[in-house]
């Protein structure tokens, strides 16, 4: 197998895995010459994080009222305290130097009429702290730190590579394995640092905001590896998915003034959060909608037969519109024949965001059940920092990708610098182990008829029904029998492409060993997780336990299936108290 050699090696190229490369090259400024390699399944500005919407928050204003203390209770309450508050304490701090600085990099930041930088409001805010690019701030972040990059020479762009696994020697990083898509042929890649910035999996879900790639591949590999995963059950649903498929609509529409209705034209939220209304967080506007729902008073699609409420945006009249939310105009006008000018829009709840992930420490270093993984970290939504807690909130996604691009890439420039590692020894076997597994086992088989795509679908279904926004023992378990099922039968699988180039056939299958592994980690983490907390919602424990409860779970694989355990939350400044809003 081809191997090449790097110092850096990150896995991902959305806006984590941007940033903590310009870090380390923007450090290094060729003192030590440190070479990164940037590997991706995607082409770079393909990521899924161009993709995101509405904003990102900082405190920018502390003379007109915010500050961090605002901030991170906002971040702490809003997490229904499973955050870990010395890390939202350093993230709050870092968002407001990641917000200026790529102002200067080329983000075209909306302008107040004084010409500062204007800000607006989002779920379980308590000042309009989200700042913006209209409705496409994703987009303009991910394109600011492209054009950064492209100032640095000491890197090498690795499109269109799928990373397999990851390779350890006990408790150090020694590299990745991956399928080089064009020609089908494997590159391990070796280096003396490796940060995996993946994005997360809601593609285990029929009905979500994600882009066909967020299949939890670092996830996958950080597992299979050995490594546990945190807080796997706290999926996140975005309030206002576009009805059939889920489509973000971004909360900036209710950041505008937007109003949520139900099938009697009734604000709803009034009853469930009557100072917040259509603002309160997402996991409270989403259960709010499924209630409303359940109750009988939602929409029938009359295609689908899909359950929805209305987004009514009518009442900002067409300038507003135009001005802050053109993106969500033109999606009314393509996907689903509106205008949202004088028509509302269908939406429910869709699956946006994992707040668990790769177990790493404050500062992002992945870390094992019995301490640190020497040369690996891991940032953004692929990683478990633990700021988010149990629920996100809106605004607060983009800005950790940034945060921790940041204190990711010092990191490792002072890990390399200060500690001087070697380029590791490959453990004998591993690459050859690796190559058989892929070439004989998956892409060869010649038995088995079970079919990659059906097994995907199934699996979707299974998750949406079992393990949603309100969940029940009697689901979960189901759910955790169903995925348990479509794991045996994963093991039976043939894959009907059997060339080299591009065989998104093979891709599809490895990333669906990821997803079922993810989807009983969700579904095993929530059913015994007995109560609710944030985005996990029970019927039979409708009440937050911090008694039992106020711990993060972790999940390791074994040879039976996963082991949990559980970490105690890091409770530094504020204890839990009841969430009202
Ligand atoms: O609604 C949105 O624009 C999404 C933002 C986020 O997830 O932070």
């Amino acid at each position: 197998m081809e191997q090449l050699d790097y110092d850096v090696i990150i896995v991902g190229s959305g806006l984590a895995g941007l940033r903590t490369a310009i870090e380390v090259l923007r450090k290094d400024g060729g003192k030590l010459g440190i070479r990164v390699a940037l590997i991706s399944k995607l082409y770079l500005m393909r990521s899924h994080s161009v993709s995101a919407e509405g904003g990102t928050s900082a405190v920018l204003y502390p003379e007109e009222g915010d500050s961090f203390e605002l901030y991170a209770w906002d971040t702490i309450k809003g997490s229904d305290f499973l955050a870990d508050q010395d890390v939202v304490w350093k993230f709050v701090h870092l968002a407001t130097q990641e917000t200026r600085l790529i102002e200067r990099w080329g983000v075209p930041w909306n302008r107040r009429d004084d010409g500062r930088i204007e800000q607006r409001w989002f779920g379980g805010l308590s000042f309009p702290r989200a700042t913006y690019a209209q409705d496409k701030t994703g987009f303009f972040e991910m394109r600011a730190l492209y054009d950064t990059l492209l100032k640095y020479d000491a890197w090498d762009r690795f499109d269109e590579h799928f990373v397999t696994s990851l390779v350890l020697d006990g408790n150090k990083f020694v590299g990745f394995n991956t399928i080089d898509l064009k020609t089908g042929n494997m590159r391990f890649f070796r280096g003396k640092a490796g940060v995996i910035a993946t994005g997360g999996n809601g593609q285990m879900y029929r009905i979500t905001s994600t882009a066909s790639s967020s299949t939890g591949d670092g996830y996958g590999i950080a597992y299979n590896a050995g490594i546990p995963l945190k807080d796997m059950e706290f999926v996140q649903f975005h309030p206002t998915g576009l009805v059939p498929k889920g489509l973000l609509i971004t909360e900036a529409a209710r950041g505008e003034g937007a109003y949520l209705k139900n099938a009697d034209g009734e604000r709803f939220m009034k009853k469930y959060a009557p100072s917040k209304m259509e603002l309160a967080p997402r996991d409270i506007v989403s259960r709010s909608i499924m209630t409303e729902i359940r109750e009988g008073r939602g929409v029938k699609d009359e295609a689908t037969g899909i359950q929805h409420v209305w987004l009514d945006m009518t009442h900002l009249g067409k300038e507003k519109i135009e001005q802050k939310l053109p993106f969500i105009r033109e999606m009314g006008f393509k996907y689903v024949g509106i205008d949202i000018v004088n028509e509302p829009m269908p939406v429910r709840p869709t699956t946006h965001y994992e707040m668990g992930g790769i177990h790493t420490d404050i500062d992002g270093k992945v870390q094992s059940l019995n301490g640190p993984i020497k040369g690996l970290w891991a940032a953004g939504e692929a990683a478990c920092v633990s700021v988010q807690g149990s629920n996100r909130l809106g605004s607060n996604g983009t800005n950790e990708c940034l945060v921790y691009g940041y204190i990711v890439g010092n990191d490792i420039y002072n890990y390399i610098s200060n500690d001087k590692p070697l380029l590791p020894e490959v453990p004998a076997g591993k690459l050859e182990h690796e190559q058989e597994r892929i070439f004989s086992g998956i892409l060869g088989r010649e038995s088995g008829g079970e079919d990659v795509y059906q097994i995907k679908d199934e699996l979707k279904d299974t998750m949406e029904k079992y393990v949603h926004v309100y969940r029940t023992a009697e689901e979960l378990e189901t759910a955790v029998k169903m995925v348990r099922g479509l794991k045996e039968r994963y093991k039976n699988i043939r894959l009907t492409d059997r060339g080299s180039t591009f065989n998104y056939n093979l891709q599809h299958a490895l990333e669906l060993g990821f997803l079922l592994d993810q989807a009983e980690l969700t579904s095993l983490g929530a059913l015994m997780r007995t109560e609710s907390r944030g985005a996990h919602a029970r019927l039979d424990y409708p009440n937050r336990d911090d008694e039992h409860w106020l711990k993060h779970t972790l999940a390791v694989k074994g040879t039976e299936g996963p082991n949990l355990s559980y970490l105690p939350v890091r409770i530094t400044m504020w204890k839990p108290v009841a969430r009202v809003y």
